[in-house]
């Protein structure tokens, strides 16, 4: 009977722990994981940037972020909530929802106790194609206010013709290094990591290849 009740209480440790894992990556790095989708799908204007604050919330930095969050509670984050569609759901029309995967990531970082972590990725500045090193930079932190329905500033970031446009438009450099003559981008705050940009400007110096 103990040895029944001890199988099965691993094999549901190992179900959750797998789970976890392929929902959303082992980590859950609030400066890497976790603030881009926030500023990227929330703080637009008349949602939750510093300047709107629309219902009291600025989703625009940790702190802010922090007022919708119980650490390890995920069920009762006023935040968390929200993106599992409770009532209020958001992001509201005509935003997209937040996909699974960054859905679980905010949960797994709750569930972490939701530290302001920061730094938590070795730089990987090795692959340079598209698909493989930019796309998935500009989904986290662009996107959601840069794609065929909303392109912010006639700037669609969601796929490579529009990528490469913002380069040949002489624009997309200026505007992540905060550039004078630049508007900074993200729109709203944060700024993405060095090495996000490192990574950025050598495939460019590379011929940007797809
Ligand atoms: C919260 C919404 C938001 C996010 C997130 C965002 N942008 Fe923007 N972006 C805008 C808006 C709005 C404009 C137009 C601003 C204007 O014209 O005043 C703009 C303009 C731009 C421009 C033109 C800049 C210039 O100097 O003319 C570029 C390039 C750009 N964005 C790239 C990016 C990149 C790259 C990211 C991700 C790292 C990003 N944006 C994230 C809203 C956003």
């Amino acid at each position: 009977m103990k040895i029944k009740l001890a199988l099965l209480l691993i094999s549901v440790f190992v179900l959750l722990t797998t789970c976890t894992k392929d929902q959303a990556g082992p980590d859950g790095c609030f400066q890497e994981d976790v603030l881009p989708i926030f500023i990227s799908n929330c703080t637009m204007s008349g949602c939750h940037n510093p300047k709107d604050k629309r219902a009291g919330y600025d989703l625009s930095n940790y702190e802010g972020i922090m007022k919708g969050i119980k650490p390890k509670h995920p069920l009762n984050s006023e935040i968390y909530k929200t993106i599992k569609g409770n009532n209020p759901s958001m992001p509201e029309r005509p935003y997209t929802k937040l996909s699974s995967k960054d859905v679980n990531m905010i949960k797994l970082w709750i569930n972490m106790g939701a530290r302001n972590s920061a730094n938590c990725k070795s730089c990987d500045t090795s692959n340079f194609t598209y698909s493989d090193r930019i796309k998935p930079i500009m989904q986290s932190w662009c996107v959601g206010c840069h794609n065929s329905g909303n392109n912010s500033g006639g700037f669609n970031l969601s796929d490579y013709s529009g990528v490469t446009a913002a380069i040949a438009n002489n624009k997309l450099l200026g505007s992540i290094k905060h550039q004078t003559g630049f508007i900074a981008m993200p729109q709203n705050g944060g700024q993405i990591s060095p090495c996000e940009i490192a990574a950025i400007e050598k495939w460019i110096v590379k011929g940007a290849p797809n």
